[in-house]
This record gives C-alpha cells, structure tokens and sequence, in this order.
C-alpha cells in the first residue's frame, strides 16, 4: 500500500454510489440511481505550488527533503498540471459518461499560512471556474474538505492533526469553503482519516513523517473524529438550507481469514475492526470499537502504562461524534488473508502489536504495480462487512481501483477488476 503513496502516482478511480432503496438483481444493468464518478485530490493534481499566492504545506515540505523520502525525488510541484489545465481535465471526466468529479480543496491555496483571515482571490477564483465548468458539463461536484495537505505555518506552529487545537482553525477553514462553494453536491470532510494517522503520526512515512506508532496515531484518530463531527455540526447548524450530504471517507480494506480456525476469524474481524471499524464505530455505533478499548488497554496495562494509550472519548464526546453522517463513503484497494499472531513482548509499543495479526496473500492472487493483490471480490464482501456492522446505508465507493505504474494507458488490468463477477 505504501509504494502507491511513496511513487506520487497520480491515479484517477471509478467509483460507484448505490442510491437509498436500490436493489441490485443479477442481471448485469446497474440501476439508474447508481453514481459512476472519477476522484482526484489536491496535491496529486494541482501542481503550481507556489503560484498565484498559494502557500505552502507539510506535503510540498516532505517531498522537497534531502534525501527525498519519495521514490524518483517525485514531487507533487507540476503533478497533472490541473491548476492549469483544470478545464480540459473537466471535459475528459465528462467524455467518460461518468456522473460526478470528485477533487479536495487545497487549504493554503486559500489561506496561504493555513489561518483563516484573509482569503487569496486567485485561490478561490480557481474553484470557482473549476466548479462552474463541472456543473457545465452536467456533473455532479463531489468536494473533500481535506485530502492530507496541512498548512506548513500550522504545523511549525504546534498545529497539526496530534493537537486538539487544530480542531477550531479547520472548522472555521471549511465554513469558509461551504459558505463560498452552495453547488457542491456532496461533501467530504476528511479522506482517509486511518492512513492519514497511521502512516503520517506512527510510521512517518507520509508527511510530517512523525514515528510514534501507537501513541501518536491514535491521538490523531481522536483528534480528526472530533474534527470530523465538529464540522458536521457547524455545517447543519450554520447552513440548513443547504441540501448536499456530508460524510467522511474511509479506507475499508477486506481481510479474510486464513483459516477457518476460530482464532484466525477473530485476526480477521479484530483488523477490520482497528482499521475500518476505528473511525466508522464512533461516527455510526458509537465510541471505539470494544475490541480495539480491550486490546489496546491491555497491552498499555503489561507495557507499564498508566492508562490506555488509546484517548478515551467522553460521554459528551461518543454523542457529540455519533450520528455525523448522511451517507457512509468508502475507499477499497486490498484484501489480504488475516490469521492469528503470537503476543509480541510487552517491551515494545505499538499500533501492530495491538493488532496482532499475520496478513498474507493466496499464492495465486496477483498483484498491481504497487503490490497489492487484485482481489475484485474483497470489495464485496466488505460491503456486505458494513451492512452488518452499521446497518442499511447510502453507500458512496469514492475510490477503488488498480494501481499501474503510469507508464501505459493499457489498462486491461483494471477493466478485468471492474468487470468481476461473482460466480
Ligand atoms: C534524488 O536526489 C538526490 C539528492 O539530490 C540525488 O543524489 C539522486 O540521484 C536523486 N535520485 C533520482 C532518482 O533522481
Ligand atoms: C474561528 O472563528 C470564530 C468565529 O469567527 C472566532 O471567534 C475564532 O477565534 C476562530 N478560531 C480560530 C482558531 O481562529
């Protein structure tokens, strides 16, 4: 999963919406309700870093670091050019008959130093025309609040997503880009709060590249789910007449287990549950999943902790979070086989050995250019995971996809993944 991240591809996903009340029968039509759509994000396809006042962020910071954390010295400066090039981009996405254009707001493309006091016109002229030309073309504008690129000012300030201080300034940076954006379709406060916090606060392979597994990622995971409820809030409250839904993405990865040995079914559903079921527990059921409370505080219990490494939420806190969403959105790469793993020693912390789980793969699976394995029919079987976990939803897939390394536009690979059936 990380080279993808790492190599800085630019990738564009399909992605499918299954409207309220739609059943799907076997007959290989999908029902009008059913959203296709193509998803980008700020960083990856912008480029013009530091054009037209924009300022900077820790993702423009990580990839200019000598030695380069990233493969090829890649950078996001140029990207796909669509800070230029945004009408044609527009365009292309319509010529594929899909129904919506996903894409994220750069925050210091807005507020160059990340506080939320003068705006930069040429920043937000430049969503404008881009929102104006999506709806031109009969598509539905799909806007995420925030795809990973924190401003650089905030975090040299103390303000990053570790700090619960943060919470105000991106609170009052989305209430700025709702208030000047009432076409968007649907919002997105956050994507990908789960990698965000994991690689980027305990493994520090994403930017600020801060290592602190099983402390710091999950500070950040109470930290971005307050965030996350505290901008749902505001929006119902300060913009009723709007009517977009507003959600969070999250990445749900299948882990099937390896054996049908008991202790191997419970890895599997105990990762689900520390992945998946960490940011969607709070937001649909309710407070942590009781799993990831148990595991958690008993490891933090006999590595000589106090207390629970994982932030407990408050009463206030579990209904503060609970409820904050109007449809569940969901990003699917991966499956791997889960199987039992031995206790690690008590002497070492962190977010894997909570987890405890061996992943593998089947023999026979094969792999994308960034190792994943090409599993269609995970996607399945974690739909069919959440209708069990959190109930009948309005589903929206914001991404899923194949991962190729850019360099042929022949992408037999993903139409073969996109066109499974099951048997
Ligand atoms: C990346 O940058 C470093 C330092 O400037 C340089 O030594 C190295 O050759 C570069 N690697 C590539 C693949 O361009
Ligand atoms: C957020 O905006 C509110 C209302 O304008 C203001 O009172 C508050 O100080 C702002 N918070 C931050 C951290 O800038």
């Amino acid at each position: 999963m990380l080279s993808f991240y790492k190599t800085g591809l630019i990738l564009v996903f399909f992605s499918l919406s299954l409207g309220e009340g739609v059943r799907l029968r076997n007959n290989g039509q999908f029902p009008r309700t059913f959203l296709f759509g193509a998803a980008t994000a700020s960083y990856q396809i912008e480029g013009a870093w530091r054009e037209d006042g924009k300022g900077l962020s820790i993702w423009d910071e990580f990839t200019h670091r000598v030695p380069s954390p990233i493969s090829n010295n890649d950078t996001g400066n140029i990207a796909c050019d669509s800070y230029h090039r945004w009408k044609e981009d527009v365009h292309l996405t319509a010529s594929l008959g899909v129904q919506y254009y996903r894409f994220s707001v750069s925050w210091t493309r807005l507020f160059p130093n990340g506080y939320v006091d003068k705006i930069n016109e040429k920043g937000l002229r430049y969503y404008n025309n881009l929102i104006q030309e999506i709806l031109r073309c009969g598509l539905i504008p799909v806007v995420t609040l925030f795809h990973w690129d924190l401003p650089l000012k905030l975090f040299y300030d103390g303000l990053s997503w570790t700090n619960p201080e943060l919470i105000d300034h991106y609170v009052n940076f989305t209430r700025v880009v709702i208030q000047n954006f009432p076409q968007v379709g649907r919002w997105i406060t956050i994507n990908e709060p789960r990698i965000l916090c994991r690689f980027s606060y305990g493994e520090g392979i994403l930017a600020p590249g801060i290592k602190e597994s099983g402390i710091l990622d999950y500070q950040c995971s109470y930290v971005i789910l307050k965030a996350h409820a505290a901008v749902y809030r505001m929006y119902k409250k300060e913009f009723p007449n709007y009517k977009a839904p507003m959600s969070i993405v999250m990445d749900c990865q299948w882990y099937e287990p390896e054996t049908k040995d008991p202790e191997d079914v419970a890895a599997a559903e105990r990762q689900q549950q520390f992945e998946c079921g960490m940011y969607y527990h709070p937001i649909f059921n309710g407070d942590w999943p009781p799993v990831v409370k148990a595991r958690v505080a008993e490891r933090s219990k006999k590595e000589g902790y106090k207390k629970t490494r994982l932030p407990q939420f408050t009463s206030e806190e579990i209904k503060f979070i609970k409820g904050t969403h109007d449809y569940l959105a969901i990003n699917h790469y991966f499956t791997f086989l889960a199987g039992e793993e031995p206790e690690a020693p008590y002497t070492e912390t962190h977010y894997e050995n909570d987890v405890r789980v061996i992943n593998s793969r089947m023999p026979n699976w094969e792999l994308g250019s960034n190792s994943w394995a090409i599993v269609p029919w995970g996607a399945r079987k974690v739909l069919n995971w959440i209708k069990q976990q959190y109930g009948d939803q309005d589903i929206l897939i914001t991404e899923l996809g194949v991962a190729d390394d850019g360099t042929s536009l022949e992408d037999d690979e993903r139409i073969d993944f996109y066109s499974f059936k099951a048997s």
